[in-house]
């Protein structure tokens, strides 16, 4: 593909008299290979005549592609965290939430499939189901929440496991935030600054206190009260997100068990419950 510049473009204006260019020769245009956008279209193979299974297919990977770019937000504001800068992982993390409220209204399309449209293809999912997805595990790794079981899952898939095992080895964004703290001279404990990345995250009482001390200043020009602040919306979002998913569940499938081996319903209530930054949570009895 060539490259563009404003010299080609003001001059392809004057030539088409400013409507767009449909001239192009050769088998593709420039568009469908950017993005090989017929190649994307070529990838919803559907396994039954069910009407529904094509927005649940489309949505399922929309999803996807959205988790994607989440997650490499998420590595990036954890990357800018360890280098101190606190501005951009504040622009970064303001992306994140975009990203997860757009996440969250794809159960507003996934809702409209009704129980019995559901029926029609679900068997032909056997046992596939979203907890397999190893990109929203990536998601749930950067953030923190660390599962041996859902991770052991892709150990037998080559080109996925080696990248989801160091995510799951690794610090998480919150590991990054509290050394950062540690680094600004709060006093976090040693047991949280250096640990066994393969375990999620338990609550801190030096973490609680640090948090506290931050938010005795909730001004504009504090960059860690701003910080805070990012984090508790971004978890926020993500706890709505699972809701949603528990309820637009519940409307479709009601209590009978999850294509992926769970009880279902009840397991996704269940990990609505799950706080990725659970002291700023804390604090809020003491604000
Ligand atoms: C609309 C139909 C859907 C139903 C009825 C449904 C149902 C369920 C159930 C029952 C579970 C529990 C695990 C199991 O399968 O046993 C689950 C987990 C999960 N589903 Fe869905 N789901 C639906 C759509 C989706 C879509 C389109 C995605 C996006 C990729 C998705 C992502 C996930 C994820 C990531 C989990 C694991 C949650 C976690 O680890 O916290 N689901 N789903």
């Amino acid at each position: 593909m060539d490259k563009g510049s404003d010299e080609k473009r003001a001059k392809a204006v004057e030539e088409t008299d400013g409507e767009p260019l449909v001239d192009y020769q050769g088998r593709s245009n420039p568009y469908i290979d950017y993005q090989s956008v017929d190649l994307l279209h070529s990838l919803q193979h559907l396994r039954s005549d069910g009407y529904d299974e094509m927005c649940f297919y489309i949505m399922g990977q929309t999803k996807e592609l959205l988790f994607r770019g989440l997650h490499m937000e998420l590595v990036n504001a954890r990357d800018q965290i360890t280098k101190d800068d606190v501005p951009n992982a504040l622009e970064i993390l303001t992306r994140c939430k975009a990203y997860v409220d757009h996440i969250t209204d794809t159960w507003s399309v996934l809702g409209t499939i009704t129980s019995s449209g559901f029926n029609q293809f679900r068997d032909h999912l056997s046992t596939a189901s979203g907890q397999l997805s190893y990109m929203y595990r990536h998601v749930e790794f950067v953030l923190g929440n660390k599962d041996e079981r859902l991770a052991a899952a892709h150990r037998n898939v080559p080109h996925v496991w080696p990248a989801l095992k160091e995510s799951f080895e690794s610090p998480g964004l919150y590991d990054e935030v509290l050394r950062y703290l540690q680094r600004q001279g709060y006093q976090i404990d040693s047991s949280v600054l250096d640990r066994d990345w393969t375990q999620g995250y338990t609550s801190s009482e030096s973490v609680k206190d640090a948090w506290l001390k931050v938010y005795g200043l909730p001004s504009s020009d504090n960059l860690d009260y701003q910080l805070a602040e990012k984090l508790i919306s971004l978890d926020e979002a993500i706890s709505v997100y699972r809701w949603r998913h528990f309820v637009t569940v519940h409307k479709i499938i009601g209590f009978k068990p999850g294509t992926g081996g769970s009880a279902g319903v009840g397991w996704l209530e269940n990990v609505t419950k799950h706080r990725f930054f659970p002291e700023l949570w804390e604090i809020r009895d003491n604000l």
